[in-house]
């Protein structure tokens, strides 16, 4: 893809309003909320904030849509076709699109362009491939019966997403429940509301029928909990911290019982064996870490390389994260951009001064970068122990921590210990050691040799804190539908 500095500006902000019923309209409170660029941290915008009364709103069009609309009853190559079409109009403005993210979460423009914005297209590709073979099973039971299984949706989604990847969490959730001919509410993270609206003005321009897509900007304590607590919502899928995973399951058991799915939290081990191609397993665990200013649920944070290659595997990637350039998101020579807002920015400073604390040896980093906006310059401890906090807690930003480990079956040991099982990976030339760590470290996805390679068809979903459920590929089809037994004597 091409996409130069120069090229490349912020964008105009289109929309601030919220979507219900294929209609754009203001908090019915008339309350709005700034938005913030953290390059600067200047106000962007003005933007509806949505609270119980929309969430209300919302869900009732959401409903009327599944229940008496067309929606679940169009035929299903159709919703194919839409979807389809979505991906289109995306792919056209995907140079506004990455630039409304970079704008509004801090990101490189490269990484939105060249990553975000052709996983998020190719997400509701994928999905609108699934629309018209969504079947059930004939299933031979005993007696002079007929019984089959029918695959059907779930009934309104609603769909709380964060801020670090806006626009693909919005593909991850709205594609798959729409294949599936559920209708849906979804909530925008407060920080960066502006490219799920844009998203939202190319859901009209396609011709979903109104009531289908909804969408709100607005808090998670307010507008968050309305929708996770409603009794008319079928189904939540949360991608967020695990602590707030815990109060979607209480939400959901104080209300009627919806169906959850969770995308939480991680701590996921980054193993590397002395017989790794060492260029390869620096850079990989680099990116592993520090991509997207570490804001990944599945960020490589606990680095575990072998005692034999510890000191030399150290020092290069110190140097490497000396390289690392932070700076302005729409500056193409830019690696790092700012954390996402002043919360987030603080976080990472106090893990910062955690590390120090518990006698983590910081090699480089350590304080913010630039004076103004939410940088933080790129961080490596070494020496790091597994009972330090910032080995065992998610600081979502770009700290590395280096952590000495001896053999196979003792950094098994030690990457399991920890609350989390997101990702892992593995970095070695032996395959018995590959397949060793693949299968012994619970976590939902395993990288041997490689990290963060996503694909719309590969599930993604965490092991124990991490999350319940899977997302994407076949399996993330199943949290949208649900599945009839029909008997038919014969
Ligand atoms: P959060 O979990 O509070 O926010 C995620 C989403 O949940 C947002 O849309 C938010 O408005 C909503 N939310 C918050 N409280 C809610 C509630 N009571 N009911 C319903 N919805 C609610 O995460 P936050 O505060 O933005 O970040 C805190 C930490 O969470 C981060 O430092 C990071 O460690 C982790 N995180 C993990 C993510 C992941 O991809 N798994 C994404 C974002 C944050
Ligand atoms: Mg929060």
């Amino acid at each position: 893809m091409s996409a130069t500095a120069t090229a490349v500006k912020p964008p105009k902000v289109r929309q601030t309003r919220i979507l219900i019923n294929n209609e754009w309209c203001d908090a019915a409170s008339g309350k709005t909320f700034p938005t913030i660029n953290p390059a600067t941290g200047d106000v962007i915008a003005q933007v509806a904030e949505a609270d119980k009364e929309d969430v209300d709103r919302a869900v009732k069009a959401a409903r009327t849509a599944f229940d008496s609309g067309k929606w679940p009853r169009t035929m299903p190559s159709r919703r194919g076709w839409l979807l389809n079409k979505l991906a289109d109009l995306i792919e056209t403005n995907k140079e506004e699109l990455a630039a409304l993210e970079a704008l509004d979460n801090g990101k490189p423009f490269k990484d939105a362009i060249n990553a975000d914005l052709p996983l998020t297209v190719a997400c509701y590709r994928y999905y609108a491939g699934w629309a018209d073979k969504l079947h059930g099973k004939t299933i031979p039971i005993n007696g002079p019966y007929f019984c089959y299984t029918r695959h059907e949706p779930v009934g309104v989604a609603g769909q709380i997403i964060p801020w670090n990847f806006p626009l693909l969490m919005q593909a991850w959730k709205l594609a798959p429940a729409l294949a599936c001919g559920c209708t849906t509410v979804l909530k925008a993270a407060e920080q960066t509301p502006l490219s799920a609206l844009r998203v939202g003005e190319l859901i009209l321009e396609a011709g979903f029928p109104p009531g289908v897509v909804n969408i709100l900007p607005g808090y998670g304590p307010t507008a968050g909990q309305a929708l996770a607590r409603h009794m008319g919502v079928d189904k939540v899928a949360f991608t967020g911290s695990t602590e707030v995973g815990h109060l979607i399951m209480k939400y959901s058991a104080e209300s009627n019982l919806k169906r959850v799915t969770l995308e939480l939290g991680g701590k996921s081990p980054n193993i590397v064996f002395a017989d790794a191609n060492m260029d390869e397993a620096i850079e990989g665990s680099h990116f592993a870490l520090f991509f997207n200013q570490g804001q990944c649920c599945c960020a490589g944070s606990r680095l575990y390389v072998e005692e034999k290659c510890y000191d030399e595997f150290v020092s290069k990637s110190v140097d490497r994260a000396k390289q690392r350039k932070v700076g302005d998101p729409f500056d193409a020579s830019i690696e790092q951009g700012p954390q996402v807002d002043q919360d987030q920015f603080n976080k990472v400073m106090s893990y910062i001064e955690a590390g120090k604390k518990d006698g983590a040896k910081l090699m480089t980093g350590g304080g913010r970068s630039g004076s103004k906006g939410y940088f933080v310059e790129p961080t490596v401890f070494a020496d790091v122990q597994d009972n330090m906090r910032i080995a065992q807690e998610e600081i979502f930003g770009p700290v590395m921590s280096i952590i000495k480990f001896k053999d196979t079956a003792d950094v098994i040991k030690r990457a399991n210990a920890n609350m989390y099982g997101l990702a892992a990976a593995v970095w070695t030339k032996d395959i018995s050691k590959a397949h060793a760590i693949a299968n012994g470290v619970r976590a939902g996805t395993v990288w041997v040799n490689c990290y963060d390679v996503f694909d719309a068809a590969a599930p993604f979903g965490g092991y124990k804190q991490s999350g319940l459920g899977r997302e994407l590929g076949e399996y993330g089809l199943q949290n949208y539908t649900e599945v009839k037994t029909v008997t038919v004597k014969l």
